[in-house]
């Protein structure tokens, strides 16, 4: 059995030895410079590490793997445009350094590669997977829709914000996870217990990354402080923050929805100032200390030695307090 930081190593090489050399190079160079970026890699981890709960010969999922990982950046190209953010893994965004039409098509063809990375996996395998990750990427695009009309709503409910999120990001983690553990032949009981596992963790994952936009450090984070902010987006933190905030508080808060024209780092500064008084930061982990500790019952129900899950613990531990 291989530690995190080893799998990590092995698709590491892996991605960074890909080349996207066929032309028309506008086409592909995006392509290349967003893998050639980095990001964390949790998704292809994740799911090396669920197969390596069963088996040994690990490269034999480095196709899914590496398509999961493919998939995952084409989401950020597109992403990025619809969030006006200029900034991802501490450089300019793909469509800041060519232009939206670029990001939108090296996003279609990223799309097209994962498929095709994917779809290089054990045989007596392949129709489950497929049709597992179609379903989850279907669920991305309802999950990115719901954070999109959110924007446009002041009265997102807590439930609608935590299934929103559970579509957006948690579902491709419980799919790398469920596909690991579909590849090294784990029952159906563990594969599901994995999912869900993958999804607990994928809502704690997500709130730690709108926690991060507002009180996180751009340097580390790698992303502009403030965007959600200055978008609006229903946030656990906003919903919160309305739902806590006194009479005074609300009115500033409706305001700053509201404004149309205004300075975007005085609405950062205000908004956060607001959340500081009300006391939503604190608010915030707590809920996701509750979805690491459900997480936690998730992976117990897996029927493997419990030594083979620590270093998936391990891992759950160090994203729970990341900054980047
Ligand atoms: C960013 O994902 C998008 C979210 C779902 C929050 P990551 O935080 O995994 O991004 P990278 O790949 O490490 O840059
Ligand atoms: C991203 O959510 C979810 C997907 C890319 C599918 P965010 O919009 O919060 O991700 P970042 O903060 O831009 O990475
Ligand atoms: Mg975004
Ligand atoms: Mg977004
Ligand atoms: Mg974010």
């Amino acid at each position: 059995m291989f530690t995190s930081s080893q799998l990590l190593d092995k698709i590491n090489t892996h991605v960074e030895a890909l080349r996207f050399s066929r032309s028309p190079k506008r086409l592909y160079a995006p392509v290349e410079y967003v893998l050639s970026m980095g990001g964390k890699r949790i998704r292809p981890l994740l799911m090396l590490m669920a197969y390596n709960l069963y088996k040994e010969d690990v490269e034999r999922v480095y196709g899914p793997a590496t398509g999961v990982e493919v998939y995952h950046n084409y989401t950020l190209l597109h992403d990025d445009l619809m969030d006006n953010a200029d900034m991802r893994r501490g450089k300019a965004a793909v469509h800041k350094v060519w232009d939206d039409n670029t990001a939108i098509l090296s996003g279609d063809a990223m799309l097209v590669l994962a498929y095709q990375y994917i779809a290089d996996c054990p045989v007596e395998h392949l129709k489950e997977v497929l049709d597992l990750f179609s379903q989850t990427a279907l669920e991305i695009c309802e999950g990115q829709q719901m954070d999109m009309d959110f924007e446009l709503r002041d009265d997102v409910l807590e439930e609608e914000y935590i299934e929103m999120i559970r579509l957006k990001t948690a579902v491709l983690l419980a799919t790398s996870l469920k596909v690991g553990a579909i590849l090294g032949d784990a029952s159906r009981e563990d594969a599901d217990s994995l999912y869900r596992f993958g999804i607990q963790i994928g809502v704690a994952f997500q709130l730690q990354d709108d926690l991060l936009d507002v009180y996180g450090d751009a340097a580390v984070f790698g992303k502009n402080i403030g965007g959600d902010i200055i978008c609006n987006k229903k946030t656990y933190m906003l919903i919160k923050a309305l739902q806590h905030a006194d009479k005074d508080q609300q009115l500033k808060l409706k305001n700053w929805l509201s404004a149309e024209q205004f300075e975007p780092s005085e609405k950062i500064e205000s908004v956060t100032q607001l959340y500081d008084e009300i006391g939503v930061k604190a608010v915030c982990e707590n809920l996701m200390q509750q979805y690491y500790e459900a997480a936690m019952k998730s992976l117990s129900a897996v029927n493997v030695p419990e030594e083979k899950k620590s270093e998936l613990i391990l891992l759950t531990k160090s994203l729970m307090c990341r900054e980047l």
